[in-house]
Formats: structure tokens, sequence, C-alpha cells
């Protein structure tokens, strides 16, 4: 939710400001901004849309700097305006400041502001901050540091906050509580940002800054301190990342590369994990609590989005092959109830980010309560990574479209190889059909190569029904949350309703929906449930639905009763999630192209939600 970006060194900041900007749009896109010191004052350009639209009122504008931080905005606090945008400038004009998060308590902050005579140009929560700092600083007469203490003390809330001050132009003021950032160390200058990917292609030694810290940045110099002054070391270390990864490599969209990188992604999910020949699986992240976990009288899921459909797939799967009770928990649910936690209870926190707000809460109170947290996490050295007790990285490689795909697919690969070793080593599943699963699973990879030869075929599909208003997604045991997930993208990027549930829950309403204009996508593979799906094909094959369907090659009785159908290669029905969502994505995404939209930024969405 909103990206920042800082530069300071020897170079022109807004190039680099800007290109960080553009690599982070995927964290929100209404209206971008950057401030920087030029000619000794602090100059502040935004505007509502996306960076490029900024980038085309700049042209010709004197930009030198060497010092500049920059913004993209998913609105929360007013709509996305000129005068919304950040950075935000204090009272004096002298002091530029942007800010990714929601500070919470700022009405009544505002509200003593406003009794002191100060007027707002804008409508958020960052610019009664902003003020609220200059004003500790004009009362006490202090430093912007120290004045950035005092008020830090008093807000209540989320926030990543960078500040220029052009009384201090070799210096940019970072602060962290819940949203996250990113310290990139070159050679006389450092690099800022809410990810890394801004900062990799200058440099790959980074400093991710703590909740509660507050980051003196000058070119030459770096210097972490907490809210009580004291300072801290900065713990500096090496990314495993690679330009390549972030950029879109020929394909239209991200989404689109991200899509077809999944028989590699998946891949490498797996390697050097699933030996399918031995059928040893190694986890090492999980192996210091294996004992615990095999132990477990429960599992609690929790995530949000994407990531919560695959600890639904998780619950059906750790349930069959490891015999322990889960429960799946929507984040912003769990972390406002009172939740029962028994000590020795193993949570599994499933997060694309690992910046999740709500995720990263609910991890921190189960935590108190004596919870074991493993975390599945595809964001490297992420909050949720660092919280976690244990846990294992889904190594999908950054995600930039909006939409998540490949990394749903790397953390059902996770929890599936979780779900077996457990299984294993507790004795749940019997040897022969352990090993047997193994190799299913280790052949994953080629299968997703398969389905993703028919691209043409689903593209045809889309543009049939591109135009349709409402959609229906049915599938029943493992493939109900897949129902759910092809319902979700849908929604997601082509901005057409559509619902998932349980094939035969629909009978107990959305039935009512069924006549000769509603699609309905059928997750039909062969398994245990084929006869009682096709029998709800019929259901609504007799009230004339239109139905897609998602079939094992072969099976002519659910081609026959299909009016489009696309054949997928036989999986063991445990697995069978993770190859059933490929068409399903693709559908999404040609449905949202065809009917052109801008699936790699859709409207209202943010990749990373880093408020609650
Ligand atoms: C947002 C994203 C989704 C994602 C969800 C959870 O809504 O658009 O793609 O599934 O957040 O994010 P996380 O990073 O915790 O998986």
């Amino acid at each position: 939710m909103c990206g920042i970006v800082g530069y300071i060194g020897n170079r022109e900041a807004y190039p680099i400001v800007l290109k960080g900007l553009k690599r982070l749009e995927y964290r929100g896109y209404d209206s971008a901004g950057i401030a920087l010191i030029n000619d000794q004052k602090v100059k502040v350009y935004k505007k509502q849309g996306k960076v490029a639209d900024l980038e085309e009122t700049l042209l010709g504008v004197n930009l030198h700097s060497h010092i500049a931080i920059g913004h993209t905005r998913w609105a929360t606090h007013g709509e996305p305006s000129d005068a919304n945008a950040h950075p935000h400038l204090s009272p004096s004009g002298k002091i530029a400041m942007i800010h990714n998060g929601i500070i919470e308590n700022y009405l009544p902050i505002k509200k003593e502001l406003l009794a002191k005579g100060y007027s707002f140009q804008s409508e958020t929560d960052t610019e009664v901050l902003l003020c609220f700092i200059e004003d500790i600083q004009t009362c006490n007469q202090c430093n912007l540091e120290e004045a950035l203490r005092i008020a830090l003390r008093r807000i209540v809330g989320a926030y990543c906050l960078l500040l220029i001050d052009e009384e201090n132009p070799e210096t940019i003021i970072a602060a962290r509580k819940g949203s996250p950032l990113v310290i990139g160390i070159g050679k006389n200058e450092h690099f800022l940002a809410s990810d890394a990917s801004p900062i990799i292609e200058y440099t790959k030694e980074v400093v991710y800054v703590k909740d509660y810290e507050i980051a003196i940045v000058k070119k030459d110099e770096l210097v972490l301190k907490n809210l009580g002054n004291e300072n801290q070391t900065p713990f500096i270390i090496q990314l495993d990342l690679d330009l390549a990864a972030i950029e879109k490599g020929g394909y239209d969209h991200f989404m689109l590369k991200e899509i077809c990188d999944q028989p590699q992604t998946i891949h490498d999910c797996l390697r050097g994990r699933l030996d399918a020949d031995t059928g040893q699986i190694t986890l090492s992240g999980i192996q210091e609590y294996l004992e615990e976990i095999i132990r477990a009288n429960r599992i609690i899921i929790i995530a949000c989005g994407t990531s919560w459909h695959a600890g639904l797939v998780a619950e059906y799967i750790f349930e069959e092959l490891c015999r322990i009770p889960v429960e799946v928990e929507y984040a912003s649910e769990f972390r406002y109830r009172n939740p029962i936690i028994h000590l020795g209870d193993i949570i599994i926190a499933i997060s694309q980010s690992g910046e999740t707000a709500d995720t990263i809460v609910a991890i921190e109170k189960a935590k108190e309560q004596g919870a074991i947290i493993l975390g599945v996490v595809n964001v490297v050295g992420s909050t949720i990574a660092r919280i976690s007790h244990a846990g294992a990285y889904t190594h999908a490689g950054p995600e930039i479209g909006v939409a998540s795909t490949k990394a749903f697919t790397g953390q059902l690969a996770v929890l599936m190889l979780m779900a077996l070793k457990i299984g294993n080593a507790k004795k749940t599943i019997d040897q022969e059909k352990y090993q047997l699963l193994c190799k299913e699973l280790s052949k994953v990879p080629d299968k997703v190569a398969e389905i993703l030869l028919q691209e043409k075929r689903i593209k045809e599909i889309a543009i049939k029904y591109k135009s349709a208003r409402d959609f229906l997604y049915l599938g029943r045991g493992y493939n109900f949350p897949i129902a759910l997930e092809g319902a979700l993208k849908l929604k997601e990027i082509s901005y057409i309703h559509a619902e998932g549930y349980p094939a035969a829950e629909m009978k107990h309403g959305p039935i009512a929906l069924v006549d000769e204009h509603l699609p309905i996508v059928f997750i039909a593979t062969n398994d245990t449930f084929h006869s009682k799906i096709i029998s709800n094909m019929q259901e609504i094959k007799a009230r004339k639905g239109k139905i897609i369907s998602i079939i094992t090659d072969g099976d002519e009785t659910a081609s026959e009763i299909s009016d489009d159908f696309i054949a997928m290669p036989w999986m063991n029905e445990i697995f069978a999630p993770i190859i059933n969502v490929i068409p399903l994505q693709l559908l999404a995404y040609f449905i949202g192209t065809e009917n052109g939209h801008d699936v790699d930024k859709p409207r209202n969405l943010a990749k990373s939600v880093t408020v609650e």
C-alpha cells in the first residue's frame, strides 16, 4: 500500500527515484509525487494518476538534485487528487514528507493543530503528522530528528516516513513502524525504498529497518536509532535477487509473464527440497520444530486474499495426510477476536509479501499466547519471515502483477511439501502412497508447462464469454478453494462479478441465478467426487447455464455436458489444485485484457496491503 523511494548521493536523484516509483507502482497507483532540494529550496511535484503521468508533466522542468524522495499512492485518507498526493509540505514549506501507512489518531491531533491556527491543504493524515512534527520543532526549539522522535511517541498507527528538510539538505530522515523500509548501501550513496526492487540494480547490500527505528541517512553515513535516541547496529545483508526477475522479459504484462514462469518457479520451490527417487524431503526451516508439529493438536492457518485460498487447500491436504485438525482464518478476523490458542498450537502464516498488516498483527497475537509460528512467505527478509519462529520460502521470485499467480502456486508447493514431510514423520501416510505422492509432486512443473500450451484455446473461451455480467465458479473437495481463487482472479482484473462456491452448495442459493446468460466454470477433474460433480453439471445444464469446465483429458462424460472445456493432464487429486488453477489464471487474464483493462494494476487494488 503506497510505495516510497528515496535517494541521496552523487548522482542525479530524480531519474533514480522515478524509476524506483515505476518498480513500486504495484503497491498503489492513484497518484504520484516527488520532492527534491534544488537551488537550496524544497520543491514538490505531484499529480493524480500513474507515475507516467507525473513524468510527462515534469518534462523540461529543472529537477537537478542529489537528494529526492518519491511516493506512489493507494488512497486511504482523502480521495485520489493532486492535493492529497504525497509528498506533503510542512507549514513553513521547508520540510517535505512521504508516508506509507495510516495514522489512526490523526483527528485529535488535527483538532489541536487547527486550534493553534494551522490550516491544511489536503485531507490526509500525513499532512497532519508533518504539521505536528514541525510544530513540536518550533515549540521545543529542537532539530527535526528530535521533533520526529517526540511526535512518533504520540502516534498510533503504521508508518514508513521519509523526510527532507531544506535547512539540512545533506540528510534524509526515515522512520518505520509496521510499513516496510529497506535501505540500499552504495559507494557514497544510499537508496531507500518499500522493497528491494528499486535498489537491486545499484547495490545488493541492504539493511531492513526495524519497527520503531529512525534512520538518519547521508550519502556516506547511515545511522540507526531507536525512539529513545540510542544508536542501533545496522544489520547488513546481501540480496539474492536478479534484475531480470523484476522486468517483463518480452511479455505484454507482468501477470502473463508470472503465469508463464510457473513451471520454473514451482521447480525452484521444489529444487533441493524434494528428492522424488528416494522420497527425501528437506525443509530445513521447519526441521527444528518437527517434533512439536507432529505432537500438535491443531494447526491454525492465517492469511488474507489469495494466500487464504492456499490455506484452504492446505486444510484439505493436512487433514488427509497428517490427520491434524486445521482451521483456516482470515487474519483480519482472527486478530480482532479473542482467539483460543493453546500452548503448542501451530500457526502457519501464509503471505506473498510478508508485509500484510493484518497477518502481522495476527501472528503477534498468536505468538504472545504461546503458539509456534511457521511462515510461508515469498519475499525474503520481509517482516513475516522475520517474526516467524521458522518457515519456508516459496522461492517464486518477485511478483509484480497485482493479482497473485506464481506466488499462489509457490505457496501450494511449499504446503504440499510440508504436509508430505509431516505425514511421513507422523506415519499417517503409508509408505507406498508417500513414495507415489513424492513422484507426483515432482511432475507438477512439467504438467504446468503442458497446460500453458493451451493458451490459445483459453483465449478463445475468454473472448466468447468476456461480456458476461456474472460468473459462477464451482468445485468440490480439494478443488473448492480453486473455485474461490478462480472467481477472485476474474473479479480482480476484469471487474466482472464472480462467485466461487462448493458445487453441491450451489443448490442452496446460487442456482437461482442460473439462466442461459450465466457462465459457470466447473473445476471437474477426476477425483473421488467426480460422479457427484457430473450430477451438479447436469443440474446446471437442465437450467440452460453455460458450462465451461476444467476436466481430465479424455473425460468424455464431462466434455459432452460442457459448452467449452479445457483438458488437463492426469494428476493425483491431492495435488490437482496446483495445476487446476493455471487455466483459471489464464482465463481471467484474457477476459481482463480483452476487455481493455490494465491487468497489472487493477483499479482500487494494491499488491501489498500494509494498512488494516
Ligand atoms: C492483496 C493482494 C493479493 C494478496 C493479498 C494478501 O489483496 O492483492 O494478491 O493475496 O493482498 O497478501 P499477502 O502478501 O499477505 O499474500
